[in-house]
């Protein structure tokens, strides 16, 4: 197969690693891709924006299967466009994009289909979502609709916080994406990733996965695109696992196909494990970034055919099997992140971190002739499996050791609710 991957994070490099493992795979290509996704891969400048020029290009390069990497670009459409142009796209249509562009039409078909989450009221103007707050009381949630590349929510801790939050979102900080405001219940307990490859009707449930969205150790700090992850993640018992496909990801693939804008690609739900059992907090219409690299180091099966049968309605027959034991990533960012950074400066040993079992992907690198230089917050991705949680963690850690980056951090802890529960 001949393949396009759209995207540039450690995820794509994931995505990218595996897709390379297919015998099936014949060329793959990653716009705009980075310094590790170059070594598995052709990267090209292709102006993502411009779906007419990525059909074009697919249609030049005799491309099989698109495969669209972050929510950007779906949200945008390009699913729809690609395949009124006659091409296979694993990823949801602008319409089933939604379900991650607007946290709004999310608690519509929530509200719909009976799926457990936070209680919420929504907010086109300040002093009604003032009033409100008032009448609920902290801890409360506050949320700008649109996609703010991950920096729209506040868990607010005191009413003060709250309005605050508020009075910045309608201030328009995260512009059209906070004209509207969702405020929610707080959901207590512990949270976890939960990944269905769709194929607009069939299901196939990947092993849960736990992400680190707080920058710093002991999750103190801002919060993050995601600091670390492992899979599988203990807190997701079989039970737990069985009750939220039932209850959150089959009542949403049926409402999104009843309403006639059938879901496929790849549904994330970010749950909460209350007392109630799991609550959804969000979806999101793409893998997660870093829960993805630990995904793809457990996948023994073809990348390609859980893809492929997605976009193409064919997902029945696909039943991916997953080693023993657990991965575990480790997210080396640029000091600074979230906030800002310095971008350009070298790192060395990232190459050679790289063993049986160990795996770094690239999230924010480019290379420059032999040198590799950080171009972005989240930068190297250090993954290890290992027969439990302890063992991934002290591989990936041992590899972390190894890479000289002088202006990266990384926290320490990734993993420890699974660790302390050993
Ligand atoms: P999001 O950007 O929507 O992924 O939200 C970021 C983080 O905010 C989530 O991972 C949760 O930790 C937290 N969060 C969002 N909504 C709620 C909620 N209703 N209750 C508690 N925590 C929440
Ligand atoms: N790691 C969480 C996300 O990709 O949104």
């Amino acid at each position: 197969m001949r393949v396009l991957l759209i995207g540039s994070g450690g995820r794509e490099h994931a995505l990218a690693w595996a897709m390379a493992k297919s015998d099936r795979l014949e060329k793959l290509f990653v716009a705009p891709g980075n310094g590790g996704t170059a070594l598995v891969a052709e990267n090209i400048a292709l102006d993502v924006a411009d779906h007419d020029a990525v059909a074009a290009f697919c249609q030049r390069e005799l491309i099989d299967l698109v495969v669209v990497g972050p929510e950007g670009p779906l949200v945008a459409g390009i699913a729809d466009d690609l395949r009124a142009a006659g091409l296979a796209v694993f990823g949801p249509s602008k319409a089933a994009a939604q379900l991650e562009g607007s946290k709004a039409f999310t608690k519509a078909l929530c509200d719909e289909m009976g799926i457990p989450t936070a209680r919420y009221a929504r907010f086109d103007a300040l002093d009604p979502a003032l009033a409100y707050l008032r009448e609920q009381g902290a801890p409360i949630v506050i949320k700008a609709d649109g996609l703010a590349a991950g920096k729209g929510v506040t868990v607010a801790g005191t009413i003060e916080a709250a309005e605050a939050a508020l009075r910045e979102c309608f201030d328009g900080a995260f512009g059209n994406a906070g004209a509207e405001v969702v405020i929610e219940e707080c959901l207590m307990g512990e949270e976890a990733s939960l990944f269905a490859v769709c194929d607009g009707e069939h299901i196939t449930l990947l092993p849960p996965a736990q992400d680190h969205k707080r920058a710093y150790d002991g999750d103190e700090g801002p919060n993050t695109g995601g600091m670390g992850a492992y899979a599988p993640a203990p807190v997701m018992t079989d039970a737990l696992v069985e009750r939220a496909l039932r209850e959150i990801i089959e009542p949403a693939i049926r409402g999104m196909a009843a309403r006639g804008t059938p879901f496929s690609g790849v549904l994330f739900a970010g749950l909460m494990m209350t007392a109630e059992g799991p609550k959804l907090i969000e979806f999101n219409t793409r893998f997660g970034d870093p829960e993805c690299q630990v995904l793809m180091m457990l996948l023994e099966s073809d990348l390609l055919d859980i893809l492929e049968g997605a976009a193409t309605g064919r997902l029945a027959p696909v039943t991916p099997r997953w080693r023993d034991g657990v991965a575990l990533t480790v997210v080396l960012a640029a000091k600074g992140y979230p906030g800002a950074y310095e971008k350009g400066t070298a790192i060395a040993g990232a190459d050679a971190a790289n063993s049986d079992g160990v795996q770094v992907f690239h999230a924010g690198t480019a290379r420059e002739g032999a040198a590799l230089k950080a171009t972005g917050g989240r930068v190297l991705n250090v993954t290890a499996v290992g027969s439990d949680v302890a063992e991934a963690q002290a591989r990936a850690y041992a590899a972390v050791d190894a890479i000289d980056w002088p202006e990266g951090f990384c926290r320490r802890d990734i993993g420890w609710r699974a660790v302390s529960s050993q």
